[in-house]
């Protein structure tokens, strides 16, 4: 069994009397995990609770081994943290800044310049590196607070939208880097997005948030692997008839009535026409269906307003 990364009982959280976190309960454990949910969801919040920035008004969490409620300054110094807003010092150049932070996060001096230098290497701004990082464009900003998450080698890293501001040959790049951090299988992460597509090509699992609550947790893989084996079929007549004749396999009804199915990749595909007819039933609609993470997020969020 993998080990818990963070654990949390039924966190609750309020700004001046608004609930912006709600009943969170959740268990991470290692590997890379996506907080996926539209604006206003909940996910920096929970992020910055899961930091020790906030302090939830009830509910109980333990990070990295230790409890919530005894401070996690400690803890601290394990966790690299990349927030969604600007957190650069005017008047640094960008190795300064660098090495600073390592030196923040308790490493000696030398070795934080040292380091510093590796990781802006790694994130493509050694050409850049003196240059006072005010001066930077919105996506080298980015890579700066990747290097300053990466800095002192964490044991968690938590990215609040890596990819904001950044153009699309940029969000490339960075993807690539966090999926490059991944494997080498170090560090654990969570990533947070409202982008559906940057979760799906960098994390394992994925929880989706809404309204400051969790409304589902799914193995990112599960989508891609069923992806060609989904079909989806409306019947005119009795759905159960034809299902029954269907036997062992997996059926569900959509919201707009058609039936779902979830076919082993070598069932022949066109012998539920003889299926239908020996059901007495007609096929009207016949089309492969890509379940994808999206498909998920939106049944989540609809099923999330609806409470
Ligand atoms: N300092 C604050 N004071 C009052 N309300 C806040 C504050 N910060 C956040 N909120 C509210 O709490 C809710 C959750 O905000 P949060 O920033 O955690 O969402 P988010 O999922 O990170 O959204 P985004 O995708 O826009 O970053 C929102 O309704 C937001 O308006
Ligand atoms: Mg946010």
């Amino acid at each position: 069994m993998s080990e818990t990364i963070i654990q949390l009982e039924e966190i609750n959280f309020f700004y001046n009397g608004f609930q912006a976190i709600e009943n969170v309960s959740l268990e991470i454990g290692t590997g890379v995990y996506g907080l996926l949910g539209p604006n206003g969801a909940g996910k920096t919040t929970l992020m910055k609770i899961v930091l020790g920035h906030l302090r939830p008004a009830a509910g109980k969490g333990r990070i990295l081994g230790t409890d919530l409620e005894s401070g996690l300054t400690e803890v601290r110094r394990r966790i690299g943290y990349m927030p969604e807003s600007h957190c650069l010092i005017p008047g640094m150049d960008a190795v300064t800044l660098t090495s600073y932070m390592g030196e923040l996060s308790g490493m000696p001096r030398q070795e934080a310049i040292k380091r510093a230098h590796e990781v802006l290497y790694y994130v493509g701004l050694e050409e850049s590196r003196y240059r006072l990082a005010d001066t930077y464009s919105s996506g080298m900003k980015q890579r700066l607070k990747l290097a300053l998450a990466l800095v002192h080698d964490p044991v968690l890293m938590i990215l609040d939208e890596p990819t904001s501001g950044m153009d699309p040959g940029g969000r490339e790049e960075m993807l690539e880097l966090i999926a490059d951090i991944a494997s080498k299988g170090r560090m654990n992460m969570i990533i947070s997005s409202h982008i559906l597509a940057d979760i799906e090509t960098t994390c394992a699992r994925v929880l989706i948030m809404n309204h400051g609550r969790i409304v589902s947790e799914q193995n990112t893989r599960d989508f891609v692997d069923r992806e060609t084996s989904i079909l989806e079929v409306g019947i005119k007549g009795e759905a159960r008839a034809f299902l029954e004749r269907l036997g062992g396999i997996q059926a569900e009804m959509d919201r707009r009535g058609f039936l779902r199915l979830y076919l082993p990749a070598d069932f022949p595909r066109m012998s539920l026409f003889a299926i239908a007819m020996e059901a007495g039933v007609q096929i009207r609609h016949f089309r492969p269906s890509r379940i994808t993470l999206e498909d998920a997020f939106v049944t989540a969020i609809g099923e999330s307003r609806a409470r």
